[in-house]
């Protein structure tokens, strides 16, 4: 296999979620790699700050993971622009941030002094719990019934499905507490955003053996967290899981997307990819 293999030459993407922090270096690793970037996303005012930082001609279709018929219509408007469509990036989730929120931030969870609230697992509502399953996992699933099912039929594709280092370990919630406050207002992550991370796998590796000689990879890339304005408390607690030391710069994952989704990886499907410094090793 020739290096030639990792470009990405004239494949057409979606980035589900990629108006985001990550969705939109998603974007710039497949345009670097000479791919077509769409970025798909729930909210129109972020689509728009996020084309600019990506470049003006990339493309952005305004598409809320949660409905079917939403991610039919963008899977038309990929069609009819350009006739096909080669890769899927699953990148939509609510991610809670249970440190100071970024000024990109725009899902509407409540806030707190600069802290997302979510509710520990005692306080839980069942409401809740759809909300955050409804994207992350349910979302992710008709991404692929749709754009999935649209590649088995026409040839294969590459479905990278964006999980975490939750996705293979449970949170170590003392990195989220913040000194001074009742117990009662302590952030955590919430076991939400840890059972999506897991499912993401299974659906990962169900359908990458159904559609295994359809010629749909379907991978799950595992990125870390990521530095930005978190305090610095923050910072040295959850450095300190990590062996490399630090947290992840935001392009950390470009690579290994580039890798799950070119030709490079063309013998890869059902694999779980962690770029994260080494905190699941240990
Ligand atoms: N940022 C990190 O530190 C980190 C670490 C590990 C994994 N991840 C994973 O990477 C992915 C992206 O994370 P991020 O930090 O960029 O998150 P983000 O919150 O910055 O971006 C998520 C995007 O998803 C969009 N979205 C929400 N609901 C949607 C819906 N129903 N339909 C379509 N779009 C919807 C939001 O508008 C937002 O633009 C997530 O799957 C996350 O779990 C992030």
């Amino acid at each position: 296999m020739s290096l030639n293999a990792f470009s990405l030459a004239n494949r057409v993407a979606l980035i589900t979620g990629g108006a985001g922090l990550l969705g939109i270096q998603h974007a710039l690793a497949i345009r670097e790699a000479g791919g077509i970037p769409i970025l798909g996303d729930i909210h129109q005012d972020a689509l728009e700050k996020a084309r600019a930082l990506v470049g003006d001609t990339c493309e952005a279709i305004v598409c809320d993971v949660t409905t079917k018929q939403s991610i039919e219509n963008a899977l038309e408007e990929i069609l009819s622009s350009h006739g096909k469509v080669d890769i899927l990036v699953n990148n939509a989730a609510r991610n809670p941030k249970v440190e100071p929120v970024p000024e990109t931030r725009q899902d509407g969870q409540p806030e707190r002094g600069g802290l997302t609230i979510f509710p520990g697992f005692a306080d839980l509502t069942v409401e809740e719990w759809n909300r955050d399953l409804a994207v992350g996992i349910t979302g992710a699933m008709l991404c692929c019934q749709v754009f999935g099912g649209w590649m088995a039929a026409h040839g294969g594709g590459s479905i990278v499905n964006i999980g975490s280092e939750y996705a293979l370990i449970a949170p170590d919630q003392s990195v989220y507490r913040v000194e001074g406050l009742a117990e009662e207002d302590q952030p955590s992550k919430p076991i939400t955003y840890t059972v999506v991370k897991h499912a993401i796998v299974g659906l990962t590796k169900h359908l990458a053996v159904l559609w295994a000689q359809k010629g749909v990879r379907v991978n799950c890339l595992c990125p870390a967290g990521v530095e930005q304005n978190q305090s610095t408390g923050f910072k040295t607690k959850i450095s300190r899981l990590i062996p490399m030391g630090h947290m992840a710069p935001p392009d950390h994952v470009r690579g290994a997307l580039v890798f799950l989704c070119s030709d490079a990886s063309s013998f890869m499907t059902g694999e779980v990819v962690a770029v994260n410094g080494g905190r699941t090793a240990w």
